[in-house]
């Protein structure tokens, strides 16, 4: 069995994505071995409780970010996770904790990257004029926003899109994006050309 770790400060809807990939059989032979928040009350944490999975806050108000992470990667390691899949995780993670999980952490984030890293990147490339948006699914290296990209998931933006509108559309790709980009990476299929993420066995 692939564990997964997935670590959510939110609602946590790509989490559950994954949680019903698995229920599926789309991800086979995969589980998920722990979720973890920095926030207590993290309406994730509650949903995952409710499937049965061990949930677990490790709050993250007021402490330095190396203790923090220390304690994350601790949990992480005592539940013996092989890839921590970060869904909606509002926290920057540490040096130290991109070191433990070298090339085995996976963000998800709302935006065509290189455009629109950091916070509310809907809202950026709605205020920017672009006329597509989307996600990316990619490694976490020790820049924000900023790992070789497993892949992307394009939507159009319309003329009549606010910043709800726009992330709801891409939210649903988000959904589909996180579960191929896991079922590729454990697939081990693929080689870290520099930056460049390449499928093996694909022309
Ligand atoms: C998602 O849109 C995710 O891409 C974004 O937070 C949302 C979490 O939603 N992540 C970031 O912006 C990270 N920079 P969810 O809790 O429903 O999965």
């Amino acid at each position: 069995m692939q564990r997964l770790g997935i670590l959510l400060s939110g609602r946590g809807s790509n989490f559950m994505a994954i949680a019903e990939a698995i229920r599926e059989g789309r991800l086979p032979g995969t589980e998920i071995a722990v979720v973890l928040s920095n926030l207590p009350d993290a309406a994730g944490l509650e949903t995952a409780r409710k499937l049965g999975l061990p949930a677990i806050a490790i709050p993250s108000a007021g402490r330095k970010r190396a203790e923090h992470d220390a304690e994350m990667i601790a949990t992480l390691r005592a539940h013996r996770v092989d890839l921590v899949c970060l869904a909606g995780y509002m926290r920057i993670i540490s040096p130290e904790f991109v070191r433990a999980f070298s090339n085995r952490i996976l963000n998800i984030h709302p935006a065509l990257l290189p455009a629109f890293p950091g916070l509310d990147a809907q809202a950026q490339a709605l205020e920017f004029g672009a006329k597509v948006a989307g996600c990316t699914v990619h490694f976490v290296d020790e820049a924000v926003d900023h790992g070789a990209i497993i892949l992307q998931r394009v939507v159009p933006v319309l003329d009549q899109d606010t910043a709800e509108t726009l992330s709801a559309r891409i939210l649903d790709q988000e959904h589909i994006a996180y579960t191929e980009a896991i079922a590729r990476v454990l697939s081990g299929q693929y080689s870290l050309v520099g930056r460049r993420y390449v499928r093996r066995g694909k022309e």
